[in-house]
């Protein structure tokens, strides 16, 4: 079926409805998700609001590892995604098999992992992080512990720097965050002088040296709606100035261009994975009911440990 994007919203919106079901996205997500979503949130948003709605079906636009956590939440409710494959290469760099052999070779050490992971390896993990919640967490450890922290070793340079930590860290990297170009950003730094760089911590360092503030896209968003600058560099994916035009629309939001690599499919700062959320594949899995997400008992029932230490650290 081939709708017309008002067709498939109505659509969508009377499915909804008529299943008590609701629609969570993720800031990286195509403008039009954003806006048929009922709750648009960071990692960290999306997982404490699944726990707290009234629904009997949740959908979660965004990606593979986002369902895992909300299904491993919230055990008893259909937990839908339009895409199976939108998986996230930073999860994939970090395999439970290879964390678990490291974990044996460090049986000292506890591990904080990043929520951009598999529930194989949330079920690994002593404490869950996501960028909103890393520092805040980390300080709260024992100040003697010895810390594995992955899969993101950008996001964990980051926080060994601001915690004074010096956590073994895992070599995985998201591919969009790390390929920005500091080339590009000094030259639109100097076009632009005075603007302030908002940057994720998924960024490499040398991007993170140049940046002015450091945070996760819920809040690099809240810093510019309550910055009184009129203009931002922005280094993280680009589906995050949709929002912030959106909160925003007298202000201007400069992109950072990814470095130009060969091999590299897609030459901008999208994730291709969260694009794979459509407006049709979000109809027909409404419509459906499926693709469900599952997630095996034995798994879940070790990864909500993890996931609800977080929480209630948080
Ligand atoms: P947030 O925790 O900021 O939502 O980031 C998730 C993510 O996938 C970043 O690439
Ligand atoms: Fe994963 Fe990077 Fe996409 Fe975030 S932007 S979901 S870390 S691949």
């Amino acid at each position: 079926m081939d709708l017309k994007k008002e067709e498939y919203i109505d659509k969508i919106k009377s499915l909804a409805r008529e299943k008590n079901a609701v629609i969570f996205a993720h800031y990286y997500t195509r403008p039009e998700i954003q806006e048929i979503a009922d709750f648009i949130g960071d990692s960290l948003a999306l997982a404490q609001q699944a726990t707290r709605v009234q629904a009997s079906i949740l959908v979660m636009c965004g990606v593979h590892f986002m369902g895992e956590t909300m299904k491993i939440l919230c055990p008893d409710k259909k937990v839908l995604i339009p895409d199976m494959k939108a998986g996230c290469s930073l999860a994939d760099s970090c395999k439970a098999e290879d964390l678990a052999l490291f974990k044996a070779q460090h049986p000292d050490h506890m591990v904080v992992s990043y929520v951009n992971t598999t529930a194989e390896v949330k079920a690994l993990t002593d404490v869950v992080v996501t960028s909103s919640n890393a520092k805040k967490i980390v300080d709260q450890l024992p100040k003697d512990a010895k810390i594995i922290f992955g899969p993101d070793h950008n996001l964990g340079s980051y926080i060994n720097s601001v915690t004074g930590r010096d956590m073994l860290l895992w070599n995985g990297a998201c591919h969009v965050h790390s390929r920005f170009s500091l080339e590009a950003l000094l030259q639109l730094k100097k076009e632009n002088p005075g603007v302030e760089v908002l940057a994720h911590p998924e960024c490499k360092a040398p991007i993170l040296a140049q940046s002015d503030v450091i945070g996760s896209t819920k809040a690099l968003l809240e810093h510019t709606i309550k910055s009184s600058a009129k203009r931002f560099i922005i280094a993280t994916e680009s589906g995050i100035l949709f929002e912030m035009q959106r909160a925003c629309p007298d202000k201007e939001f400069i992109p950072v261009p990814p470095e130009v690599t060969e091999g590299i499919g897609c030459s901008c700062n999208e994730c291709e994975y969260m694009r794979m959320n459509t407006l049709e594949k979000l109809y027909k899995c409404l419509l459906n009911e499926s693709p469900e997400m599952v997630v095996p008992k034995e798994v879940a029932d070790k990864a909500v440990l993890s996931i609800q230490r977080m929480l209630e650290m948080s």
